[in-house]
């Protein structure tokens, strides 16, 4: 998949929609070869590739610098960068700016974090010829409201804002909604209402595709293990068993022989 218009024609039977993060190149160049349709240089690499406690570090510039990495190294996917933390609320020509900065930096789209207080600067951008996908339920950039990474839309009052926020999004013109933790049904009912795919994590089966964090997929990320992310892979086994092999060959004087010499 490459543009965001294959993206939204996946809406209707072409099967779902598979989404993973990406941060650098060497990470997207095996990527490029996967089944996988298109990559999020989502703002969890503050807590990922940085350590931070949450993904409020992230900028704009170090959000351009990882798109460039990923898109070096995957030129032939649909690349999504996130707008980082308060990138859509300082008004529209900063958002454009910071859009403009991401896509420059090789990406087809930003994603943007929630609705309310920002609807304009998001038909702006749309408007301006830059691909917008939503992301709604849990927002992890309003943690410190929030109070904590926990599931949104449990009851029925905010399962109608996000329900109704979901609506006003399309309306605005983006291409897609992420859902991120929230009741399968409430993604259910999203996904049935809305022309535009909707993107899973931790929002059930019933979303037209779903997203998940490359380090957290494929086990480099042992001590988090949320109900909702799958280790399909021991990452960092391997690079452990990889790295132990290494060392006792060194010690073993295995490694280099005169093959691996000059
Ligand atoms: O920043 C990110 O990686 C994300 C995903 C968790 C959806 O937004």
């Amino acid at each position: 998949m490459k543009t965001v218009r294959e993206f939204m024609a996946a809406k209707n039977g072409r099967g779902k929609i598979v989404m993973v993060t990406a941060y650098d190149t060497w990470s997207a160049r095996i990527l490029a070869d996967s089944p996988a349709d298109c990559l999020l240089v989502g703002d969890s690499l503050a807590m990922v590739v940085y350590g931070d406690k949450d993904t409020l570090g992230a900028t704009v510039d170090l959000m351009a610098v990882h798109t460039r990495a990923v898109s070096r190294g995957a030129p032939d996917k649909l690349i999504i960068a996130d707008m980082p933390f308060l990138a859509g609320r300082k008004g529209t020509a900063f958002a454009l700016d910071s859009a403009a900065k991401l896509l420059r930096a090789g990406a087809h789209a930003v994603k943007i974090e929630g609705f309310r207080g920002h609807a304009g600067v998001i038909r702006h951008l749309v408007d301006s010829g830059i691909p917008v996908l939503g992301h709604l339920g849990l927002q992890p950039q309003w943690i410190n409201a929030v109070g904590g990474y926990r599931v949104q839309g449990r009851d029925e009052a905010d399962a109608a804002r996000i329900g109704e926020d979901c609506i006003a999004l399309q309306e605005a013109g983006v291409f897609g909604v992420l859902l991120e933790c929230v009741p399968k049904a409430l993604a259910g009912k999203i996904t049935s209402e809305l022309r535009v795919p909707t993107i899973g994590i931790g929002a059930g089966p019933r979303c037209d595709g779903q997203v998940l964090v490359f380090h957290d997929m494929l086990g480099f990320n042992p001590g988090f293990a949320p109900r909702f992310a799958r280790r399909f892979a021991d990452g960092a086994g391997l690079v452990l068993e990889g790295v132990t092999r290494y060392a006792k060959a060194v010690r073993a004087g295995k490694f280099p022989t005169a093959k691996e010499s000059y």
